[in-house]
């Protein structure tokens, strides 16, 4: 029986400025946001075409308090009811987990109550058990701006990861499409919306990592053939609205492929793994799992694998506190407690390389 628990959350290792409070307990019987506040920073990033860390940091500092507030307000229940309080501590700008942690240990103290420190991956990680109470041991995929990590899923603390990306991030590289194609920031959805009115086939874009055995993924290929496309039409006479819907549609259908083959490969290792695991869970979090081409393929990739297949709401596939919360509840009930230091790069597995890490953050898990 576990008890049942209120966390505040806070979240600010990148780009949103995010407050949330969770309550329910570790066994998942009870799991609700009682609030989920998020200040995203679009409009002072998009003219950069990509996050500044500068920016961010003061943007962070100035916004925390007010999204705390609001947080609390909203879920009807002042801090000296909270049980804890949980902020991402990395991997992350280091401005932006500095104001973070220590708005966060500002209000631990006052109030006196206890600091969990939260590693950012985790809280995408844990977020299904959060939203469909998802029993462990999972398959997580992880596809953001800034990572891609196929993770073992065994509880706080334990994970195990089994394949990750040798050079961008997914999202960077959907990202960096949009702007090789002049189509603004943040390129995922922009990439995604021009894709529909093109031809996927028209452009042969490379698969990168296919022939190679297991799990790691590549982008970097990729995002280069786009580039070589792109300036092969432009010698030709220009880039019409239908090549560039093309070269997305190419582009897309070519990170799907990819990331639907790994994940394939991922399902088989994962049941060489845990062979007790009764129909698990295969579930994706990050930005990049709002792409509805790439959620269908990985959604029939676990059906035809026996996995169940979950995907958070938009709204908690991306960045927010609400999954630090429920992290930090998580462990909080494990008894875990490290130092609520900043650390920009903080890996979430013990078998994790720092340095085959690289994306909107920086070189980071
Ligand atoms: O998880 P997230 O909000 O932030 C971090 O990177 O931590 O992910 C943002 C990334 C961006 O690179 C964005 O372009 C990508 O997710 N993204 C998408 C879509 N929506 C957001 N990529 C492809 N298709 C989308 N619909
Ligand atoms: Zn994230």
């Amino acid at each position: 029986m576990t008890t049942e628990r209120i966390i505040l959350g806070i979240e600010s290792s990148c780009d949103e400025t995010a407050a949330a409070v969770v309550r329910g307990d570790s066994g998942c019987r009870r799991r609700e946001i009682l609030s989920n506040i998020v200040f995203d920073q679009m409009d002072l990033h998009s003219e950069f075409g990509g996050v500044v860390p500068e920016i961010a940091a003061r943007a962070h500092a100035e916004k925390l308090d007010k999204a705390v507030e609001l947080a609390l307000r909203e879920s009807t229940f002042p801090l000296k009811r909270m049980d804890a309080i949980a902020v991402t501590v990395g991997p992350g700008l280091i401005g932006g987990l500095l104001a973070g942690v220590a708005t966060a240990q500002g209000l631990a103290l006052g109030a006196g109550k206890p600091l969990v420190a939260v590693n950012h991956l985790e809280g995408h990680a844990l977020t299904p058990r959060l939203t469909d109470g998802l029993p462990y041991p999972y398959l997580m995929l992880l596809v953001s701006g800034g990572h891609c990590l196929f993770l073992i899923v065994r509880g706080p603390g334990d994970h195990e990861r089994i394949g990750t990306t040798i050079d961008d991030a997914p999202g960077e590289a959907f990202d960096k499409t949009a702007k090789l194609l002049n189509l603004g920031y943040p390129g995922g959805p922009m990439v995604e919306r021009t894709a529909e009115r093109g031809d996927e086939k028209r452009f042969k874009l490379p698969r990168p990592l296919m022939d190679r055995p297991g799990c790691d993924v590549s982008f970097s290929g990729l995002k280069t053939a786009v580039r070589v496309h792109r300036d092969q039409q432009i010698a030709a006479g220009g880039m019409s609205e239908q090549d560039v819907a093309d070269l997305c549609a190419g582009f897309q259908a070519a990170a799907r492929d990819l990331l639907a083959e790994k994940s394939r490969r991922a399902m088989a290792l994962f049941r060489q793994v845990e062979p007790h695991a009764q129909n698990p869970g295969f579930a994706v979090a990050g930005g990049v799992a709002a792409n509805l081409a790439l959620r269908t393929e990985l959604e029939s990739a676990a059906s035809a694998n026996d996995f169940r297949f979950l995907a958070p709401p938009l709204s908690l596939c991306t960045d927010n506190a609400a999954m630090i919360a429920w992290a930090g509840l998580e462990r909080f009930d494990a008894g875990i407690v490290e130092p609520a230091l900043p650390r920009p790069r903080f890996p979430i597995a013990g078998n994790s390389r720092n340095d085959l890490w690289a994306g909107k953050k920086g070189a980071k898990v």
